[in-house]
């Protein structure tokens, strides 16, 4: 296995049920990292940018409404195989479909509103993490 970093947002709804803790608690219980950090509200035109591959999608605007509706905390998490580690926590986009004790299945509200995203390749990683951060505020932990 290789230490990874993966790019993390803990979206809307969840920042709204106070819920942040108990999530970078299962984040660090798993041996994620929290390697930057930023509480704040993404603005419209990045966070179409940064789901620029859901653009055609009927959902798509709904998507961009939702995320830019308030504090949302963008993170790069750092741990061995942290990509494929983020998603096996988050557990599946549908909550309904979400492994119990999963992030999803404790604090999704909606497929939309499905609490936090977790980049899903190496080059999504890359890409998302860069979007949001500068390199001298990445930890190298
Ligand atoms: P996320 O991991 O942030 O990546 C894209 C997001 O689109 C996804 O989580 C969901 O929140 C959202 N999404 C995916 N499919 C649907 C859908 N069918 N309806 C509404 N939102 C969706």
């Amino acid at each position: 296995m290789a230490k990874e970093q993966t790019f993390s947002i803990i979206k809307p709804n969840a920042v709204k049920k106070n819920v942040i803790g108990p999530i970078l608690t299962i984040f660090e219980k798993n041996g994620l990292k929290v390697a930057a950090a930023k509480l704040t509200k993404i603005p419209k035109e990045k966070c179409e940018e940064f789901y620029a591959e859901h653009k055609a999608r009927p959902f798509f605007s709904e998507l961009v409404a939702f995320m830019t509706s308030g504090p949302v905390l963008l993170m790069v998490l750092s741990g061995e195989n942290a990509i494929a580690k983020n998603r096996e926590v988050m557990g599946a986009t549908d909550p309904k479909k979400a492994a119990p004790g999963t992030i999803r299945a404790l604090y999704a509200d909606s497929m939309g509103e499905n609490a936090v995203h977790g980049s899903d390749s190496p080059s999504s990683a890359e890409r998302e993490i860069h979007l949001f951060f500068d390199k001298s505020e990445i930890v190298n932990l």
